[in-house]
């Protein structure tokens, strides 16, 4: 119950916050020499975009599949959705990383013994085991090569998202904790890396 009425929270914000994350995307993107978007990734994107939640009322657009999938220039290069979704996942994990520098940084203007310094010690730990599952989902990806039958040949295709979405409790968890402490842009990243994971779920599902 708790986590449900969190996660409601937490999608009612997004709806403000998707178009600054999506102007962020882009001007960061076209920072190191636009990279070309190309078919492949318009489609992928495409097809990603109708595999959102049905109960997510801030689904994920192809625009900002493509827009995030440009940050990374390899991702011009992919040619199959295995390398593309490898590339989302560093992403993310670049995302995460960013995130949890500044959470770090924060922790340490922070005095000792006050709620504040908890909540951010355990953010920390929360973005560190978002890394963790997200370099297991990473190893599957790169492992995966199709099912052909018997129950032990390699993993079914809904092992995939099913990974990425173990972020989600990290994920809130963290989140819960800036969200007491009105930590704007540590909830602005913490925010960002939510819309990231969303995409990885949905690129995750296509498979
Ligand atoms: C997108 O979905 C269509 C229809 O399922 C499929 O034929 C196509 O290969 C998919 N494209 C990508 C890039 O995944
Ligand atoms: C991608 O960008 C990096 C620097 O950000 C650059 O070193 C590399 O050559 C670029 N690769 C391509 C294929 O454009
Ligand atoms: C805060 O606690 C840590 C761990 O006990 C300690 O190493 C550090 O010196 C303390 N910092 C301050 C400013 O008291």
């Amino acid at each position: 119950m708790a986590t449900m009425s969190a996660t409601s929270i937490f999608f009612s914000a997004i709806a403000i916050m998707l178009l600054s994350t999506t102007i962020a995307a882009e001007s960061s993107a076209s920072g190191g020499g636009k990279p070309k978007v190309t078919n492949f990734m318009v489609e992928a994107c495409k097809n990603a975009s109708m595999k959102n939640k049905i109960y997510d009322p801030n689904p994920i657009t192809q625009e900002f599949c493509v827009s995030t999938l440009m940050l990374d220039n390899r991702s011009a290069e992919a040619k199959d959705l295995h390398s593309l979704i490898h590339i989302a996942i560093d992403i993310l994990k670049g995302q995460v990383a960013a995130a949890n520098g500044n959470v770090k940084q924060m922790l340490q203007d922070t005095k000792n013994g006050t709620a504040t310094m908890r909540a951010l010690s355990y953010c920390m730990v929360d973005y560190d085991r978002m890394v963790s599952i997200l370099n297991i989902c990473d190893t599957m990806i790169k492992e995966y090569h199709g099912r052909k039958g018997g129950a032990n040949d390699g993993l079914l295709s809904s092992e995939l998202p099913a990974c990425v979405e173990r972020v989600d409790k990290p994920f809130i968890d963290c989140w819960l904790g800036l969200l007491a402490m009105e930590a704007k842009k540590l909830l602005d990243e913490n925010f960002a890396v939510g819309m990231s994971v969303t995409l990885n779920f949905c690129l995750a599902s296509t498979i």
